[in-house]
């Protein structure tokens, strides 16, 4: 069982305590403790699109699970989870579309991984496990891992809203590489990652500050910086792709898909994730003779 140490959020279950992946439920209209609706409520004072913000995530995790369901992937591993979207939670829109699909939900709370077993219920295409996602290992070596998944089919890695909470010295880009050498060509990547470009320091400290009172990192990264954890990865087109000469993180509100043009609400908003995503390319032909990694 892997947890993060410093997180004050995890060693201590005062429940006055709000928890990043129950404040998150709150804003998506599930859970509501007090204690996290007044953690979400400061953060709406700083990040007043919030709301708009989340249900562009929640759309961007639908519309890309359903993408790369369309193109025959069936198993997705839901890095830093949260707790399903009690409306429409990811496991029933995998299933719906294909009744053979798995999605493994991946927190290191364990009250977000209660919840979220309580929302998964009896069916058999989801588990949630309580892990740390700094820990590859502890997630690929896993039973619930091996009790869902064949490693020599493809996988899709969710990584929404996440990885801000994964500081420089744990290596975002490393770890993702770390989980890309699990995975066979033809598998992908999806995130979505908070930028600051649409906010000003008087908004983004207080957020930074706030989740580190828990212990909690919260990092704002750039355009560059997010397309970068798509290394070994081709990004698809998204949105803004056909203004640019090399695919790069967009918006993902901007996300091109026919759902997002008929919501002309989503594509007005100012961002606040930026992301994409991206499919697993086959390894370069070594020169020598084999492959490289
Ligand atoms: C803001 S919620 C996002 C939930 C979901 N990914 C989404 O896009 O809607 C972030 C979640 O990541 C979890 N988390 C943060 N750091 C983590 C880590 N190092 N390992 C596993 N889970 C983590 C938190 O507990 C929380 O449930």
């Amino acid at each position: 069982m892997h947890t993060n140490p410093r997180s004050r959020y995890l060693r201590d279950t005062a429940p006055e305590l709000p928890r990043p992946g129950l404040v998150w439920d709150c804003l998506n209209g599930g859970t509501n403790r007090p204690d996290d609706r007044i953690m979400f409520n400061k953060l709406l004072i700083h990040l007043p699109r919030l709301r708009q913000d989340a249900k562009a995530n929640t759309q961007f995790r639908h519309l890309a699970v359903l993408h790369l369901l369309s193109r025959g992937i069936r198993q997705f591993l839901d890095l830093g989870s949260g707790v399903p979207v009690w409306k429409r939670p990811l496991h029933n829109v995998i299933t719906d579309a294909d009744p053979d699909a798995r999605i493994l939900y991946v927190d290191h709370d364990e009250v977000v991984c209660e919840r979220s077993r309580e929302r998964i219920g009896t069916t058999a295409s989801a588990l949630a496990l309580h892990a740390n996602v700094t820990k590859p290992e502890g997630v690929f070596g896993s039973q619930e891992f091996a009790d869902l998944f064949d490693p020599s089919q493809p996988l899709a890695i969710l990584a929404t809203n996440v990885f801000q909470h994964v500081s420089e010295a744990d290596s975002p880009r490393r770890l993702l590489a770390a989980y890309r050498a699990e995975c066979v060509p033809g598998s992908a990547l999806v995130i979505a990652h908070p930028t600051a470009y649409d906010l000003t320091p008087s908004q983004t400290e207080p957020v930074t500050r706030l989740h580190r009172e828990g212990d909690y990192p919260y990092i704002f990264r750039t355009t560059d910086e997010i397309t970068a954890l798509f290394e070994g990865y081709q990004i698809l087109p998204g949105g803004l792709l056909s203004d640019q000469p090399e695919p790069r993180a967009v918006p993902i509100a901007r996300w091109d898909t026919p759902a997002h043009r008929a919501d002309p609400t989503l594509s007005a908003l100012a961002h606040l994730f930026y992301g994409g995503v991206g499919i697993l390319r086959r390894p370069e032909p070594d020169p020598e003779g084999g492959t490289q990694p």
